[in-house]
């Protein structure tokens, strides 16, 4: 179950899920490619994961720049889509321009990732897009984000038929401790996630670990395809 000389692909790969997916990979044995836009991010990550590692600046919306890093690398092994974004949109107030990063952001990124990495892809390699528990059970003020973590579980299973035998799953996390929160939450960042862990059966919050180790379950497991895999700490239950 080793990754030994595949290359792995992560889209929005510089911090959090993404880069602790970039870090299990990279201990499996694989060559890592992450990606993500700011530069201070991009330059931990160089740091985090090491000489062997790609890091390159490319926005997962960038269709050119996704072709083009697709054809450079050639072979690619197991690719994974983290990159989405959370518009507050509470009784879809916003105007639209504000509303479409939403969507566009985890659905086209999905797109052209599949698009451009399957050709370069063996029989029997992975897809991951990133979805959410929002594509289940609404998350109140943000029913554009729910409508793409659905929009990428439908994708991911009629890929898993077109793209065959390329495997294409998504992954659905609960709660994760990351970055993300610094932005959304701000000072009520601890407090939020402390209530958060205490209304899970399993009495705390994820870590990216949680999901990396996920993830590298959906690529190197050959005989999954086409599920939704939630690692939510029992999240849809409570
Ligand atoms: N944390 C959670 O509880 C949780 C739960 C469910 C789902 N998710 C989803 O998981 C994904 C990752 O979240 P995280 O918690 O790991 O957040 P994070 O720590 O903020 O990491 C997000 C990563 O994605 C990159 N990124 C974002 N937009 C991008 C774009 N357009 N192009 C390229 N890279 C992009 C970021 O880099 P740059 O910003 O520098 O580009 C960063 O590397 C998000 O889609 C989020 O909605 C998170």
């Amino acid at each position: 179950m080793r990754l030994n000389e595949q290359t792995v692909v992560v889209l929005g790969g510089t911090s959090g899920i993404g880069l602790a997916t970039a870090c299990a990979a990279r201990d499996a044995g694989a060559r890592v490619v992450v990606t993500g836009r700011d530069a201070e991010r991009l330059e931990r990550a160089r740091a985090t994961l090491g000489d062997g590692a790609r890091v390159q600046r490319l926005d997962a919306t960038d269709e050119a720049g996704t072709r083009t890093l697709c054809e450079e690398l050639g072979s690619i092994h197991h690719v994974f889509v983290t990159a989405g974004q959370l518009v507050l949109d509470g009784r879809l107030a916003p105007a639209t321009d504000e509303l479409r990063p939403a969507l566009d952001t985890r659905f086209w990124a999905a797109l052209y990732a599949a698009k451009f990495a399957a050709p370069h892809m063996p029989a029997g390699g992975s897809i991951t897009f990133m979805s959410g528990t929002a594509g289940r059970r609404p998350l109140p003020g943000a029913a554009v984000a729910s409508a793409s973590c659905g929009a990428v579980d439908a994708f991911a299973r009629a890929l898993a038929l077109d793209l065959a035998p390329i495997r294409v799953n998504t992954i659905t996390p609960g709660y994760v401790d990351t970055p993300l929160f610094d932005d959304i939450l701000g000072a009520a960042r601890d407090q939020v996630l402390a209530d958060a862990a205490a209304r899970l059966p399993v009495g705390r919050i994820g870590q990216p670990e949680d999901i990396a180790h996920a993830v590298l379950f959906l690529m190197q497991n050959g005989y999954v395809t086409g599920i939704n895999l939630v690692v939510d700490g029992g999240g849809l239950l409570v």
